[in-house]
């Protein structure tokens, strides 16, 4: 079974991070052969700082480690360090169409109103297909905002399969049950962010425990007294959902729990305790590994090796379908 999925190195990640998408790599690397890649190629398809750019794929290194990855299990590798990501992305864009691209929510989104719309972040879901196409994947686990490109690779892998003669797999989504949409504490009826939620509402994977002790305490709740989930109660719904992520009970279970009555600021104070229980040994990982940058380098430059040799085959064989003379 061949596991692939990728993450931008932009902004410091954070509890939806973990929820939606890290907690699911660390499971998957349990299924087969898994593969994680730093996808530093999609992140400037947006205005970046390219000091910022260096830094971040580093701290996103050192986290996805920290978090659990086993660099004995999984390859984990940086995007620009495997040609073969750009190449495909590139050939691959003979079987994309335009109107398949403008269809793109997440283009739409990012684009609006903006004075500069590079002609990248129009492309870029061909090179996320690439990057999941070139590996032959069998599960891509990633969050529900990426589920219309996930569609868009296994069209583009189906017409190019069409065209050029079988060449790829289509890929499965795998998706969270709980947490694939943790809310900001502050305003629970949008997602957390780093970019586009408000500071005190966004946990960072890298916060220090009175830190967030002080944002849960803090956290928004809503009318009424019980902890129960409704859609009448965003932001108790999403304090019970965080609480099942850290402490892996059940939502039913939890509301169980509550159910004597014991008040929200009880149930905020546990679960910032929880929160802080799951994400004490995360950051003190972090920091160790984020302080030896000549043996995360070591660790990214075997993944990249290991990663280089996996995608040769089929980039040799686009190549040879789509008709180029070979060297
Ligand atoms: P981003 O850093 O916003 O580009 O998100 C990268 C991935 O993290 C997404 O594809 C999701 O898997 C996950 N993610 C981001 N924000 C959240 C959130 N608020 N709740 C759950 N998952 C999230
Ligand atoms: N586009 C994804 C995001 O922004 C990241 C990504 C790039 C990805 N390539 C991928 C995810 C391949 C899964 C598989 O979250």
């Amino acid at each position: 079974m061949r596991i692939l999925s990728g993450i931008q190195p932009t902004g410091d990640k954070h509890l939806g991070n973990y929820s939606g998408g890290f907690r699911q790599y660390v499971e998957t690397q349990e299924r087969g052969d898994a593969f994680f890649c730093i996808v530093d190629l999609h992140s400037i398809t947006v205005p970046y700082d390219p000091a910022a750019l260096r830094s971040s794929t580093l701290d996103l290194a050192a986290m996805l480690f920290a978090v659990g990855l086993d660099p004995q299990r999984s390859t984990v590798f940086v995007q620009s360090h495997v040609k073969a990501h750009a190449e495909s992305a590139w050939l691959l864009q003979a079987v994309a169409s335009y109107g398949q691209l403008g269809r793109m929510t997440q283009f739409k989104d990012k684009g609006e109103g903006k004075d500069f719309v590079s002609a990248g972040l129009f492309t870029y879901p061909v090179l996320m297909a690439g990057d999941i196409l070139l590996y032959q994947a069998d599960l891509v686990p990633i969050g529900d905002d990426q589920r219309q490109h996930l569609e868009l690779a296994r069209d583009v892998a189906q017409s190019f399969n069409s065209r050029f003669g079988e060449t790829f797999k289509l890929p499965e989504g795998v998706y969270p049950t709980v947490g694939a949409r943790i809310m900001d504490l502050q305003e629970p009826t949008r997602k957390m962010s780093t970019t586009n939620g408000t500071p005190q509402g966004t946990v960072r994977l890298i916060d220090e425990p009175d830190v967030i002790r002080k944002k849960f305490k803090t956290a928004v709740t809503d009318s009424g007294r019980e902890v129960r989930r409704g859609d009448d109660k965003p932001g108790i719904t999403n304090l019970i959902d965080i609480l099942s992520v850290a402490t892996g009970e059940t939502r039913e279970q939890i509301e169980a729990r509550y159910a004597d009555g014991a008040g929200y600021g009880q149930f905020k104070g546990d679960v910032g305790e929880a929160v802080v229980e799951l994400l004490t040994p995360i950051r003190e990982r972090y920091l160790l590994l984020r302080s030896d940058e000549a043996e995360l380098l070591r660790l990214l430059r075997t993944g990249a090796e290991k990663a280089t040799a996996t995608v040769e085959p089929t980039l040799r064989a686009l190549y040879d379908r789509m008709g180029f003379v070979q060297p």
